[in-house]
């Protein structure tokens, strides 16, 4: 993006590895590109649309580190095969997300600069936790609570996009994102029996903590989305957040045993 220390910055090799990615995640070239017609906007809503995709490619690519890292500590906790391959099959689609928000930024007219250390890329677990609790952590963390919110988030960009590029990247985002959201309560309901109270108490905590930061988005009109098809958030994609926290996040927690505050909860969603 920019050559600058720090500065987010992609690559991409090309050859024998891009035709790999390709096999495995087919379906890029039948989306419209050199669709997209800049001129029907104005500048500031292009300039916010260049600035929302570039945070984008960013998140896909913070998940990609995230889902790794779950899948190193589930393998050092001894997790079932399955659910550990599925875990690593979720970083490669992370990384076609990566590859589908930039080329779409591209056509917006580029990314914007954004500053990032890439070393802290990925998330942080208790130190001296075992790996049955580090995996629970990043499960908690990563999955049961940041895709289970991306999900309602990208249908509701879905709705309100017009741009056939656009509708055609969350489409695919989209078909991705609700299996991400569901590995993390596969893997509680095999580590369940395994995990203590004490331990059971702190994921709740932490799952609490993780939606608070998330609570901006449904809490208040997003400034940084405007109402453009080119990806926002209106009303109806804030209720469809909070109904989210409950529905999607604290009841299938409860149901593993970890058991959020209603007053914390209900104060989150207010
Ligand atoms: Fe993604
Ligand atoms: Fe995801």
């Amino acid at each position: 993006m920019t050559a600058a220390a720090h500065t987010f910055e992609l690559l991409w090799r090309g050859g024998a590895t891009a035709s790999r990615l390709h096999r495995r995640r087919p379906g890029l070239d039948a989306m419209p590109w050199g669709t997209l017609e800049l001129a029907r906007y104005t500048a500031p809503v292009a300039a916010e649309a260049r600035a929302l995709w570039t945070s984008g490619v960013f998140t896909e690519y913070a998940s990609a580190a995230a889902f790794s890292a779950l899948t190193t500590t589930m393998l050092e906790c001894g997790a079932p095969i399955d659910l550990v391959a599925m875990s690593a099959d979720i970083v490669v689609d992370e990384m076609f997300h990566v590859e589908l928000s930039s080329r779409l930024t591209m056509e917006l007219g580029g990314a914007v600069e954004l500053d990032f250390d890439l070393a802290k890329v990925a998330p942080i677990t208790t130190p001296g936790a075992r790996p049955l609790m580090k995996a629970a952590e990043l499960a908690v963390t990563t999955s049961c609570v940041g895709e289970s919110l991306s999900v309602p988030a990208i249908a509701r960009s879905r709705v309100l996009a017009q741009e056939p590029l656009v509708r055609a990247v969350l489409d695919r985002l989209l078909a991705d994102e609700g299996p991400h959201a569901r590995l993390g309560f596969w893997f509680l309901e095999w580590a369940a029996a395994e995990l203590t109270d004490v331990e059971r108490a702190k994921l709740a905590r932490m799952a609490e903590d993780a939606i608070e930061v998330y609570a901006p988005l449904w809490q208040e009109p997003c400034e940084a989305c405007p109402d453009t098809d080119l990806r926002g958030h209106d009303a109806e994609g804030r209720c469809a957040l909070r109904a989210a926290v409950h529905r999607g996040i604290a009841q299938p927690l409860a149901r593993v045993g970890i058991e959020l505050d209603a007053a914390r909860l209900a104060e989150l969603t207010s």
